[in-house]
């Protein structure tokens, strides 16, 4: 499977992208597949930029998307709903045609310092993402706690790394029957 991973956060130590090195391991990819997005400077949505031109950056996370079986993202939870990087992202891919995230399938998942683990922020997620045509996985991993639940080598809690486990799983084997 060809996977391309992004984060919500574009915070150096982020929990988040944290996830997604452990994601990648797990389904032995390399870590380049995980697309930093501050190496893509993509601006704030403004249609005036978009009447110039659609950004460089946008136009190369399209390109690595549309090249990719199936895309996993981590993102944190931000008040309460989605983070204004990932929306921000989502809404400049919109713009590109052919639209790439359009029947992809797609892993959300979501850490957090906070018990209820981010997973408010990733069900405001799916919204757009289903909207845009995207098959997300019903499942969502989400983790609670994660200061004390992540170490330097991964799941402190071995059920985490099993609940992890299990759904990258079944999310490569939906993707597969999908792609
Ligand atoms: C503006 C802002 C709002 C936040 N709101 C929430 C929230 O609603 N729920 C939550 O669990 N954590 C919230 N947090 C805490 C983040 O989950 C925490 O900073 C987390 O580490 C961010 O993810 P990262 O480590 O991947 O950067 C918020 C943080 C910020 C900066």
């Amino acid at each position: 499977m060809k996977y391309c991973f992004f984060s919500g956060s574009l915070r150096k130590d982020s929990l988040n992208t944290k996830l997604l090195h452990m994601a990648v391991k797990h389904v032995n990819c390399p870590p380049s597949a995980i697309v930093n997005l501050n190496d893509l400077s993509i601006p704030l949505y403004n249609g005036d930029i978009e009447a110039v031109a659609i950004p460089d950056g946008v136009q190369k996370l399209a390109q690595i998307i549309d090249q990719a079986q199936a895309i996993i993202i981590a993102s944190p939870e931000y008040n309460y709903g989605i983070s204004g990087v990932l929306k921000n992202t989502i809404d400049w891919l919109s713009r590109v045609r052919p639209m790439p995230l359009k029947q992809k399938p797609l892993l959300l998942m979501a850490a957090s310092p906070g018990q209820i683990a981010g997973i408010r922020g990733l069900w405001h997620a799916r919204v757009p993402l289903e909207g845009l045509g995207n098959y997300v996985y019903p499942e969502m991993f989400s983790l609670g706690n994660s200061f004390q639940a992540l170490n330097e080598s991964g799941f402190v809690n071995p059920d985490d790394q099993k609940r992890f486990a299990a759904i990258l799983d079944g999310f490569e084997k939906f993707s597969k029957a999908l792609t």
